[in-house]
């Protein structure tokens, strides 16, 4: 369901809404079915769920510095589009969905290609650490600017998901802003979504009531990062 900017608490998350479509609402849990805390999260360690989709990735992260707020970016087809920044108490965590704008690389339960590189680390992909890396064809991604492209052949950001904390300091997805790809994943993919999944169809299902958070290195068996 795509919902005007306008209704989403009166904040402005695209300029016509076309970028913008709202979820069922999600709550973060750990592997046992209890509720994530926004204060447990490790800095600047790559967690996963799937959302909206039982089959689409999401990488979630609570950065080491509060993110930029309202930043404008734009699609490859020239549609614009402001990301608000980070929440929590610091404005440090954000999440993206984890499927490469260029050819679509993202985290399987068997190998990962995208993820963030931490800020001590070296990439190939750009001139310092602190960055989203896809490690397929070397683009990186700013974390703290919406996951705009930065480097290599990538042409437009990742897609972001709108998380809320609430009060107790529990963690929702809500929705997704920015050019996801779903479309093109779901094409793409078929024998994993079958492998994985059971099927296109079963892939296809929408995330209900809850998702897993799980560290990328539980998620996948292989981090490849170059
Ligand atoms: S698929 Fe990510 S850079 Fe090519």
């Amino acid at each position: 369901m795509a919902v005007s900017p306008s209704c989403i608490n009166s904040k402005l998350y695209a300029d016509n809404g076309t970028l913008f479509i709202s979820y069922e609402r999600v709550q973060l849990l750990d592997a046992n079915g209890k509720p994530i805390k926004a204060s447990s999260l490790k800095k600047e360690t790559n967690y996963v769920f799937n959302y909206p989709f039982v089959s689409t990735p999401v990488i979630l992260l609570d950065l080491d510095e509060p993110t930029l707020k309202d930043v404008k970016l734009k699609s490859e087809d020239g549609e614009e589009y402001i990301w608000k920044g980070g929440v929590g108490s610091k404005g440090t965590i954000v999440a993206y969905v984890a499927i490469c704008s260029h050819q679509l690389a993202h985290p399987t339960p068997e190998d990962s290609f995208l993820q963030y590189c931490q800020k001590d680390k070296k990439t190939m992909s750009y001139k310092e650490g602190g960055v989203m890396v896809c490690s397929s064809h070397l683009s990186a991604f700013d974390v703290k600017s919406g996951c705009k492209n930065l480097s290599g052949p990538a042409e437009e950001p990742l897609a972001s998901v709108i998380l809320e904390i609430d009060k107790d300091d529990t963690i929702w997805a809500s929705a997704v802003l920015g050019p996801d790809k779903f479309h093109e994943y779901f094409k793409a993919f078929k024998p994993e979504l079958k492998k994985f999944y059971g099927g296109k169809r079963k892939g296809k299902k929408k995330i209900k009531n809850s998702a897993t958070l799980l560290p990328l290195t539980e998620y996948t068996k292989e981090i490849v990062q170059y």
